[in-house]
């Protein structure tokens, strides 16, 4: 039913490494984690690239939108100096590092699809259609893949018709009471909730209508522990440092 790891590193490694960034999964890995979430946005020039925020600013030193700037302008620009001077000089990483650095060390992905704003449906078939050619081979023999997924339900309609064969979970922060119904029509796999908005009951109900159930972004193992007696298939987390990976 659930395929995948139980336990993501999320944004490759959580709170203890620059998010979205090569070292964040090298953190992660050192942690013993081989499963990570991160996000994917599209450049200037279409290139998906991993990064959160739509602005610099936060992350990634500088002013403007990620969607001003080329992969390559985005790559020698300083995306790891915010949490430390041990990481300064990390870029933004391209998608497709991302993926070869993850495939070299077994590092399985969830894949959350970022669109800025208005460029939901072709961050969806960028990013979709990106996964699909790096994944060929694994498609072809049939091997566990990895799981796209977004709060953008344009961007899961567009990656599902440009990638039909890669499964989908959708992010929600708050379930419509049409849940049911939508992740139907929307042909996912998954919901990934806010473990926040999580009760017993909702948690029984997404099982009993035979989806798989993920929540972000759980930190303590007290809080871990509940959500998997409750059903729950995944999650990610921040403290890599605090929740052992389980693999
Ligand atoms: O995919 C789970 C989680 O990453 C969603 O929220 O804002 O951290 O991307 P955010
Ligand atoms: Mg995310």
């Amino acid at each position: 039913m659930w395929p995948y790891p139980r336990i993501l590193a999320h944004r490759g490694g959580g709170t203890l490494a620059p998010e979205n960034t090569l070292a964040a999964l090298r953190c992660g890995l050192a942690y013993g984690y081989r499963a990570v979430e991160f996000d994917v946005m599209l450049a200037a020039d279409g290139v998906p690239v991993v990064v959160h925020d739509p602005e610099l600013g936060r992350t990634v030193a500088g002013s403007g939108a990620v969607s001003d700037y080329t992969a390559a302008q985005l790559g020698a620009m300083e995306a790891g100096a915010w949490f430390g001077p041990a990481f300064a000089g990390e870029g933004v990483p391209t998608f497709e590092a991302v993926v070869a650095y993850c495939k070299a060390q077994r590092i399985w992905m969830n894949i959350e699809i970022k669109p800025a704003p208005g460029h939901d449906a072709q961050t969806g078939e960028a990013v979709a259609r990106a996964a699909r050619d790096y994944f060929a081979q694994e498609i072809a023999a049939g091997e566990i893949l990895p799981l796209l997924s977004s709060f953008s339900t344009a961007a899961l309609q567009a990656a599902r018709q440009a990638a039909p064969e890669l499964a989908r979970g959708w992010l929600v922060e708050q379930l419509p009471p049409d849940w049911a119904r939508q992740a139907r029509e929307l042909d996912v796999v998954a919901l990934h909730c806010d473990h926040q908005q999580l009760t017993h009951a909702l948690a029984l109900a997404i099982k009993e209508a035979g989806l798989g159930l993920f929540c972000y972004t759980v930190n303590t193992p007290e809080r871990a522990s509940e959500l998997l007696a409750w059903g729950v298939d995944g999650f990610c987390t921040d403290r890599i440092d605090l929740i052992p990976s389980m693999e």
